[in-house]
This record gives structure tokens, sequence and C-alpha cells, in this order.
């Protein structure tokens, strides 16, 4: 595992960005594995600068996303679909038949996780992996806890989450959080050829020194990527 240590937010998510127009052009059809959360949305507006800036193209790019709020409508403005919308697809030439967001509506969403994990098998598998981590160390929403499903899977969420994520796109309402979510599962993850994971601020400090600390732990999931062979921290 390599870490990067970037001065502020915005030299993080122009690195990150650069990781990313860099894969896509040594590989046009490019699978990427994305986050949603507000770590990225810096990486996604310099995704976007260089694409309006003719420095990228993603007409053949395929993308899969971590994870879904379970009953949000894809229309709903806290929904993850949506939020991918508006920071990025909307804004790029990337065919939208080719972005895949685990379904949080279906009526039967185990079927429609085991369908999710097709199509991302059929697609070749995830080339970049980017992900966000949370303060308790949750990767996807795989929060800490003793056992959980490898692959993708609904998933309650943690309090301290629900907490974080009413405060940041809620306006503080837990009640409006929804407390389950559809979510790739670690082994999902760790099938990636390669991961950046990004960090910003102090929150994340707890998570990312047991990362560093090199031992493995469910209870901190994002420790489990010291056993995939190309991770790199970027870190601000
Ligand atoms: C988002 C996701 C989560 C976030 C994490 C950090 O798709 O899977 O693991 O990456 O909760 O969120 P932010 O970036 O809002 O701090």
């Amino acid at each position: 595992m390599q870490k990067l240590t970037y001065k502020n937010y915005a030299a993080m998510s122009r690195a990150a960005a650069d990781i990313v127009v860099a894969t896509v052009k040594a590989k046009p059809n490019t699978v990427l594995g994305l986050p949603t959360g507000s770590t990225p949305i810096g990486l996604y507006a310099e995704l976007v600068k260089d694409y309006k800036a003719g420095k990228v193209d993603f007409s053949k790019v395929t993308t899969f996303n971590l994870d879904e709020y379970v009953g949000l409508d894809v229309k709903h403005e806290q929904s993850y679909r949506r939020f991918m919308q508006e920071q990025l697809f909307d804004h790029i030439n990337i065919n939208p038949s080719n972005t895949h967001i685990p379904s949080g509506t279906a009526k039967d969403l185990n079927k429609a996780a085991k369908e999710f994990e097709v199509k991302l098998k059929e697609s070749g598998g995830v080339d970049l992996f980017v992900l966000g981590i949370g303060t308790n160390g949750h990767i996807g929403f795989n929060e800490p806890a003793a056992g959980m499903p490898a692959y993708t899977h609904v998933v309650g969420l943690a309090e301290e989450t629900i907490k974080v994520n009413a405060d940041k796109f809620f306006g503080g309402d837990m009640e409006a959080v929804p407390k389950t979510a559809v979510s790739m599962g670690l082994a999902t993850i760790m099938q990636a050829k390669k991961i950046i994971l990004l960090s910003s601020g102090e929150s994340k400090n707890d998570a990312i020194a047991k990362i560093e600390s090199e031992i493995l732990t469910l209870d901190c999931p994002g420790t489990v990527l010291h056993m995939h062979r190309d991770v790199t921290l970027l870190v601000s």
C-alpha cells in the first residue's frame, strides 16, 4: 500500500483526476468503480473540466457505483443515481447505458444485487476503483461488524453513518436518512485491478491511522485493503 499526502483537498482531487484520466487514456474502455459522498465531488469537477477541455473521452468507459440507499427513487435529490448524474454523468460523454448503480428500489433487492454482480463480471471487472472512507472505517456501506456478506448485498447503516450523512446531506434530520442501503461487498471491491482511496479532513484521521497500523480487522473494514496488491491512499 502506498500513501500520497496533499496540501489540500483541491490538490488531492486534481491528483485523483490525473490518475483516472491516465487510466482512461491508456485503456479507452476502462471499467471504473466509483463512490458518492462529499469526498469525490472535487474529483468529479476536475474530470468534467478535463472532458470539456478535450483531454479525455468517456465514450467507451463503463462505471459501477459502490452503493445506493434503499427506498429512494432515482430522482430523489439524495439518491446516489441523482448525485452521479449531477456531479459527473450529465456533463461528460459517457453512454448512459454504461453507468451502473445498485438498485435501491427493485421489488426483490437481493435478486437485483445478484444481477448487478453478474453485470460487473460480464464487464470484465473494475480496472480502477475510487473509494472514499467513512469516519468509522467503512468502505462502500460495509460497516464495522464481526462478519458481512462478501458481495453486493442489502445492509443496515451504522448509527454513526446515519448521523454523519444526516448532517452533510439531509439538513441534520436523521429520520430522513434511509436506514438501509445496497452495497458492493468487500470481495466485490477487492476484485478491482487497482484501487485509490481518497480521504480528506481530520474526521477521517482515526480510520486512516487504523489502516496504517497494518492490523486487519472488520471493525475497520478499510484495513482489508492491505490484502490487495495495488492500493494507493490519497490523503489531504
Ligand atoms: C459512498 C460510499 C461511502 C463514502 C464514505 C465517505 O458511495 O460508499 O463509503 O465514501 O461514507 O463519505 P464522504 O466522502 O461523504 O466523507
